[in-house]
C-alpha cells in the first residue's frame, strides 16, 4: 500500500526540524497592512492577521475580494503598500534578494494558475525543490514517485506539463508543493479541478502536512469542504479580513 508517511514524514533534511527555535512567535504576522496595485483603490485596508505555527485556515471571500492577493504577498511575491509583513518572524520590508529566496523556500506554494513548467514532464517538475535542495536523483526518484501515486498521476509522470488535463496540472502543482515538507503551504483553490474523491485525497494530504507541523491556508469557494472541515477562515469582505473560529472539532482533526 502507497505509503504516505515516507514523503511527508521521513525527512530529517527538510527545514522544519531545524527551525524549531521559531515555536513561540507566529509565523506569519500582518501589521496594518494595505494591497493596492497602482494607483487603484486598496484591495485590502489596514489587515491585522497573525497565522500560529501549525494552524490550518480556509481562506475565503467572493471572486476579487483579494484571496490570491493576499497569498501572494504571504509568499513574499507582492509587497504592501502600507504596513508590515513578519514571514517566519522576519520583517520582509528589510529583506534582501536572497534572504526573500531562502524564506520563500520554506513555503510551499500552490498558484490558482498552476504556473508548472510547462515543457518539462510532471516528474521534473515536482522534483525541482527536491533537486535545489542537492538531493540525490535515486532518493528523488522515490519520493517523486510515492506522492505522484498519492495524487493518482503514477500513469502520466513522464507526460509533458502541457499536454495535461487541468486537473492533472493541479496535482502536479499541489505535489511540487508539497514535495519538500513546506513549514508553510499557500494553496490557492488546489480542489477546484479535480473531482470530489482526488479532492478529498488532496485534502487528506494537507491534513497530514499540518498534523507534521507545516501551516495550511488553504483559499477556496468550496462550502463543502468548508462545512466537512470546519477549520477556521480568514474571510476577505469590504477590504477587511475576519477570522471565523471553527464552530465545532474537525472530523478530520484526530
Ligand atoms: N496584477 C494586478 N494588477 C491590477 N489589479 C489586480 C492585479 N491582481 C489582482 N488585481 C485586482 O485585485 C482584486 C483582488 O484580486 P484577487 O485575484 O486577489 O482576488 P481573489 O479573491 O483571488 O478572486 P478569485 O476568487 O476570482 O480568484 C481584483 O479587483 C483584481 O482585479
Ligand atoms: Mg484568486
Amino acid at each position: 500500500m502507497y505509503n504516505l508517511m515516507y514523503v511527508v514524514k521521513k525527512d530529517n533534511g527538510g527545514f522544519m526540524d531545524t527551525h524549531k527555535n521559531m515555536l513561540t512567535e507566529p509565523i506569519v504576522d500582518l501589521k496594518n497592512v494595505c494591497i493596492s496595485y497602482g494607483k487603484d483603490p486598496d484591495v485590502l485596508s489596514n489587515v491585522n492577521l497573525s497565522l500560529d505555527k501549525g494552524s490550518f485556515h480556509f481562506l475565503t471571500g467572493k471572486s476579487g475580494a483579494g484571496k490570491t492577493s493576499l497569498l501572494s504577498m504571504m509568499y513574499l511575491a507582492l509587497k504592501p503598500s502600507k504596513g508590515t509583513v513578519f514571514v517566519f518572524g522576519s520583517n520582509i520590508g528589510y529583506a534582501g534578494r536572497d534572504s526573500m529566496a531562502m524564506l520563500r523556500r520554506r513555503i510551499g506554494v500552490v498558484f490558482q494558475d498552476f504556473r508548472l513548467l510547462e515543457h518539462l514532464s510532471a516528474y521534473d517538475n515536482v522534483a525541482v525543490p527536491l533537486r535545489i535542495r542537492g538531493m540525490s536523483e535515486n532518493e528523488i526518484k522515490k519520493r517523486v514517485k510515492e506522492l505522484l501515486k498519492w495524487v493518482e498521476l503514477e500513469q502520466s509522470m513522464d507526460k509533458i506539463c502541457s499536454t495535461l488535463s487541468g486537473g492533472e496540472k493541479q496535482r502536479v502543482a499541489i505535489a511540487r508543493a508539497v514535495i519538500n515538507r513546506p513549514e508553510i503551504l499557500l494553496a490557492d483553490e488546489p480542489t477546484g479541478n479535480v473531482d470530489n474523491d482526488i479532492a478529498a485525497k488532496l485534502m487528506k494530504l494537507f491534513v497530514e502536512l499540518n498534523k507534521l507541523g507545516t501551516t495550511v491556508v488553504i483559499a477556496t469557494h468550496s462550502k463543502d469542504l468548508i462545512a466537512e472541515y470546519n477549520y477556521p477562515q480568514i474571510h476577505l469582505e469590504n477590504k477587511s479580513v475576519k477570522v471565523i473560529p471553527a464552530l465545532r472539532r474537525s472530523a478530520h482533526e484526530n
